[in-house]
């Protein structure tokens, strides 16, 4: 499997499946993306990064006519079609390779609707990706993107906690483990050098109009975890799990250090977590 497919299929949970909060939650986005869609009985909808279809089989149950599933991974291509097929609706579903920034497999104005969610923070070059989502669907057509904001927080669960965890005693121990996750995503990375407002003025400079971006940002506890799970959690394909990050940056001394602190706030839910998220909706002008 691609690290596309290994996150998504096995490492974004942990070792199991979603725990209850996480599957509502995502159930919360798709419905918000594809009620920003629009879809009309009969839609074509592009799905780009469509992973293992969350948004997009959404959008079947929905009465999609057709949904086209883009992805840069074969194998979440494959997975979905195997889901499809079991779902009896692969005839209503189409798979392509394609990246967001170069959608010249699919014709001009030949979508209703175009999605995306937790892709393009993924893709370097979002000014393309917008222009591509704007030339690919018909005037009227709407784009529905849901981003996470990374940059957010980024500040204060690196800096000033251990991702929201107060350990300022072990500022040294730490600063190892986070420089294993910096050393593989910068501030330049595609995943932390953007926010809203930038989403908003790409859509805008793409020829979307009207355009409304929405920013859900919350400081919240997070629930109390197992530590297994807790440490077997990598929070995106491009990074290690805490277990894998701390077995690489750490001594056996220093890793029981941050083990005996960190685990019992872990474990009674005892952080603050600093997260946003971005909605945005915008239509492609009927003139
Ligand atoms: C976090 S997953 C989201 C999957 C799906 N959209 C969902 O809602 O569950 C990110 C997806 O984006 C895909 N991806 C990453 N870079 C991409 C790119 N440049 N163009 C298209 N898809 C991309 C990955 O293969 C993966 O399926």
């Amino acid at each position: 499997m691609d690290r596309w497919a290994k996150w998504l299929l096995e490492r974004r949970f942990g070792a199991g499946p979603p725990q209850p909060d996480q599957a509502a939650g995502l159930s919360v986005i798709r419905d918000r993306v594809l009620d920003g869609a629009r879809l009309e009985d009969g839609a074509r909808l592009l799905d780009v990064g469509a992973g293992d279809g969350l948004i997009a089989f959404g959008a079947i149950e929905r009465g999609a006519r057709e949904v086209v599933f883009s992805d840069i991974s074969d194998d979440l291509l494959e997975h979905a079609r195997g889901l499809a097929a079991s779902l009896g609706v692969l005839d209503r579903c189409a798979f392509v390779h394609a990246s967001a920034d170069d959608l010249s497999a699919f014709e001009e104005s030949s979508f209703d609707a175009v999605t995306t969610r937790s892709v393009l923070i993924y893709v370097e070059r979002k000014r393309e990706a917008l222009d591509e989502f704007h030339r690919v669907l018909r005037p009227g057509g709407r784009i529905s993107l849901f981003e996470p904001i990374n940059r957010f927080g980024a500040r204060y669960r690196v800096e000033e906690t251990f991702w929201g965890y107060a350990l300022d005693d072990l500022q040294e121990v730490t600063a190892k483990v986070h420089a294993v996750y910096a050393a593989l995503q910068p501030d330049t990375d595609p995943m932390l050098d953007f926010d809203e407002r930038d989403l908003l003025e790409l859509a805008r400079d793409a020829g979307f109009l009207p355009i409304e971006v929405d920013l859900n940002a919350q400081l919240v506890r997070p629930p109390a975890v197992s530590w297994d799970l807790f440490v077997s959690i990598a929070g995106n394909p491009m990074i290690p799990s805490l277990a894998e990050a701390m077995n690489e940056a750490l001594s056996l001394a220093e890793r029981e250090q941050l083990t005996s602190r960190l685990r019992p706030l872990v474990e009674a839910g005892g952080g603050v977590s600093h997260s946003a998220v971005a909605y945005l909706t915008g239509a492609r002008p009927t003139q």
